[in-house]
């Protein structure tokens, strides 16, 4: 008989790769646990039950739960994703779980994608560059035409939580690859009318093979992206506006 009043019943085994680095004397290893699923159970809830009930020395990372803060991104079954956002129940009843490769490993599932991110940003100065006279605070702002602003918007959406990095051949090869991360952000600027740089600044961030020209268009950035934005297309407007920056 189910011991959860929410259990439907199936056991689940999770093998999870654990190491911490800090730990001299610790070897990478898969550490399996077992577990009833609950109905609507997501790896969030999975993993923090298995670190209650059976191992507190376990490592994640979890701030929103909700697709939000991009802390708990890892390999699921090999592909990377959000464990606030995966339900058990579209898995199979083995689940392996790694950490992020790429990215600086704290311990066990938990890996630096902040530092890396950080790094990223300030290479490719993703901040508005304001006009000159923008810095006029007596001016009103002018008003952004709503479809443009929609579309930064949408490019915004990003919560930095290093998937689309993580699936990333180049990246792989490249350690300074800036990543679709990074080239989407280059996009979202690009197209805000408030910031003063051109494309020929552009080229000087990204113009290069560990910006956009190192993109060998194998696309897994797109497929994994949790928040589905569109990053193939804007890779290619990246690259177009790149290429021809070139030949200027
Ligand atoms: Fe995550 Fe998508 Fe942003 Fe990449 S582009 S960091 S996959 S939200
Ligand atoms: Fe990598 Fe995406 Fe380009 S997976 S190679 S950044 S299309
Ligand atoms: Fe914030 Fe999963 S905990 S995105």
């Amino acid at each position: 008989m189910s011991t959860s009043p929410h259990a439907n019943g199936r056991k689940i085994r999770f093998n999870i790769l654990r190491y911490n680095p800090q730990a001299a004397d610790d070897v990478p290893r898969m550490q399996a646990y077992e577990l009833e699923e609950a109905d609507g159970m997501t790896l969030f809830i999975a993993l923090n039950e298995i670190r209650d009930k059976q191992d507190p020395s376990l490592q994640f990372d979890f701030v929103c739960r909700a697709g939000i803060c991009g802390s708990c991104a890892m390999l699921i079954d090999g592909r990377p994703g959000l464990a606030c956002r995966t339900l058990t129940k579209n898995l199979g009843a083995e689940i392996t779980l790694a950490p992020l490769p790429f990215f600086e490993l704290i311990g066990d599932l938990s890996v630096n994608t902040g530092k890396w991110m950080r790094a990223m940003s300030e290479r490719l100065q993703t901040w508005v560059h304001a006009r000159e006279q923008e810095v006029d605070l007596t001016r009103i702002e002018e008003r952004m035409d709503p479809e443009l602003a929609e579309k930064i918007y949408e490019l915004d959406r990003c919560i930095e939580c290093g998937c689309c990095v993580a699936g990333c051949g180049t990246a792989r090869m490249r350690e300074d690859f800036v990543g679709a991360v990074g080239l989407n952000k280059i996009a979202r600027f690009r197209l805000d009318p408030r910031d003063a740089r051109t494309d020929a600044d552009y080229y000087e961030l990204v113009g290069d093979d560990d910006g956009v020209f190192g993109c060998m268009s194998l696309l897994a950035c797109h497929d994994v992206c949790p928040k589905n934005l569109p990053l193939a297309t804007q890779i290619a407007f990246v690259r177009r506006a790149m290429v021809k920056q070139g030949f200027e």
